[in-house]
């Protein structure tokens, strides 16, 4: 797999800020090719541009369907030659033609232990349900809202003081840590996926062995 990444965001962008700090860093072997902002507002895109990123902002007003709004984004990641595509906050339901274009090649991270507490406001979800361990999830992005195969997980406890700030930022500190490992090891290859599962070849030949 080709070492461009693509990074998707919506707002504040501090996981794309942990990518580019793990490649400046050299603990992640890997290039940003394009970030792209479905909003022109979304802080993330100045992060980008002090880096010295190209950065994109699509807007999905501006394309009469949802497939055309899919379909530009894919032309776009294709055009700056990007192979795996990386969801960083980016608030959109990822549509068919972008799915396909890159099939088990986009990742998202998502502020839960998945399969619990898909889709919005993940952390509240879990202080309204009362978990005690809460957590972060890297997985590869299916038609399933935050349901494709789970690449990692990192889990935080849940204090009884927590509030939904003081839960997210503790989150949010192992979001920066997983992600560009996850990311890391999606590039290095070396895995395949068994039903929903993604299965590293090392660990499966180990198990089996
Ligand atoms: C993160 O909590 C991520 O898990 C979720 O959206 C948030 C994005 O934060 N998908 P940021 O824009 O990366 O700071």
């Amino acid at each position: 797999m080709s070492r461009r990444l693509g990074v998707l965001i919506s707002g504040r962008g501090s996981n794309l800020q942990s990518i580019i700090d793990a490649i400046r860093l050299g603990e992640l072997l890997a290039s940003i090719a394009v970030v792209i902002s479905n909003r022109p507002e979304a802080a993330g895109l100045l992060r980008a541009q002090e880096a010295g990123l190209d950065t994109l902002c699509l807007r999905q007003k501006d394309y009469e369907s949802r497939d055309a709004y899919d379909a530009a984004l894919a032309g776009a990641l294709r055009a700056k030659g990007v192979d795996l595509v990386c969801l960083a906050g980016f608030m959109r339901l990822v549509g068919k033609p972008l799915l396909e274009a890159f099939h088990n090649r986009m990742l998202n991270i998502h502020p839960s232990l998945l399969p619990a507490f898909p889709g919005l406001d993940a952390q509240r979800q879990a202080l309204d349900h009362g978990v005690k361990v809460a957590g972060a999830t890297v997985h590869l992005v299916s038609d399933v809202l935050d349901g494709g195969p789970i690449v990692a997980q990192a889990a935080v406890p849940v204090l009884v003081d927590d509030t939904v700030e003081t839960l997210s930022a503790r989150i949010l500190v192992e979001e920066h840590r997983l992600y560009p490992r996850a990311i890391a090891t999606v590039l290095d290859g070396g895995w395949r996926i068994e039903g929903r599962r993604f299965v590293l070849e090392q660990a499966s030949a180990g198990a089996a062995g």
